[in-house]
């Protein structure tokens, strides 16, 4: 039984059909509305911002009431702004470390108990390939991802005798409206990611195959894990007059 955050759309909603495919039932929550037609027998929704410990209590209290139990918690829900530094304000970089970190904190905080409760179980972290090195307009957002990471280390440290497995995920041009808010058609989109090992961008499905591994018993050994779904972005860099580098398509 999983809760998800951030479950509207893109990564989380990709992960609650990949959760319920296998069979798994689901608690999908988010300050969107999660659309009706994903909603089955095995899926319940809740509404929950996740930088308030009251919905936090709430929702988990809802699942345990559905569903008797919590084994999976996936804290995925996340924010984005690109801004220069010198326009970088408190504002904007406290509502980014409040969702991204703080969430996560409040999340771990309320799911404990009740994964305790079943036994033990699993919390994945949504980290990013920009909480592995830095980006240019992404200093609050790096800041808060490279926090997740180091948040789910050292929880992974603490719960791993506990019988939780504490984990993150660092993805990477994945194609959802975060990356891509102007809905600007794949073809044209994916000219950008010749610089990628991969040569295209992403599928939210990518990152769903990530959370079940981790989510899996297969998984049983990974703890403070930090799995890297980003079609090689953080591989390394290339020397782009050396051979083995990618030829621009756009040159
Ligand atoms: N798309 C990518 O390439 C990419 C890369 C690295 C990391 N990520 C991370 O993956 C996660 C999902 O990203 P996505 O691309 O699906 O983005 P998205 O914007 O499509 O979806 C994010 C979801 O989080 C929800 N959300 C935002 N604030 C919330 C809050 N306070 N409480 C609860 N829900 C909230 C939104 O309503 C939305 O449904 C995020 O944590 C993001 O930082 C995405």
């Amino acid at each position: 039984m999983a809760l998800v955050t951030g479950a509207a759309r893109g990564i989380g909603a990709a992960i609650v059909s990949r959760f319920l495919s296998e069979g798994a039932q689901v608690m999908a929550s988010d300050v969107l509305p999660v659309s009706p037609h994903q909603r089955s027998a095995q899926l319940d929704v809740a509404t929950l911002d996740v930088t308030k410990s009251g919905h936090w209590a709430e929702a988990i209290a809802q699942t345990e009431r559905r569903f008797g139990r919590l084994d999976c918690l996936v804290n995925n829900a996340g924010i984005i702004r690109f801004s220069r530094f010198d326009d970088l304000d408190e504002t904007m970089m406290r509502q980014i470390i409040d969702v991204n970190l703080i969430g996560t904190m409040l999340g771990c905080q309320a799911a404990i108990p009740a994964l305790e409760r079943a036994g033990g179980g699993t919390i994945i972290n949504m980290s990013s390939a920009d909480g592995l090195s830095g980006a240019n307009s992404l200093t609050a957002y790096c800041a808060s991802k490279f926090g997740v990471r180091g948040f789910t280390k050292a929880l992974a440290m603490e719960l791993g005798p506990r019988r939780i497995r504490v984990n993150s995920i660092h993805p990477g041009g994945i194609l959802t409206e975060m990356a891509n808010p102007g809905g600007i058609p794949r073809d044209l989109y994916d000219r950008g990611y010749w610089i990628y090992p991969a040569q295209r961008s992403g599928d939210p499905a990518d990152v769903a195959a990530a959370a079940a591994y981790l989510a899996s018993d297969d998984a049983a050994y990974c703890i403070g894990t930090e799995l890297s779904v980003d079609g090689g972005l953080n591989a390394g860099h290339y020397y782009m007059t050396m051979p083995g580098a990618p030829k621009n398509p756009n040159a």
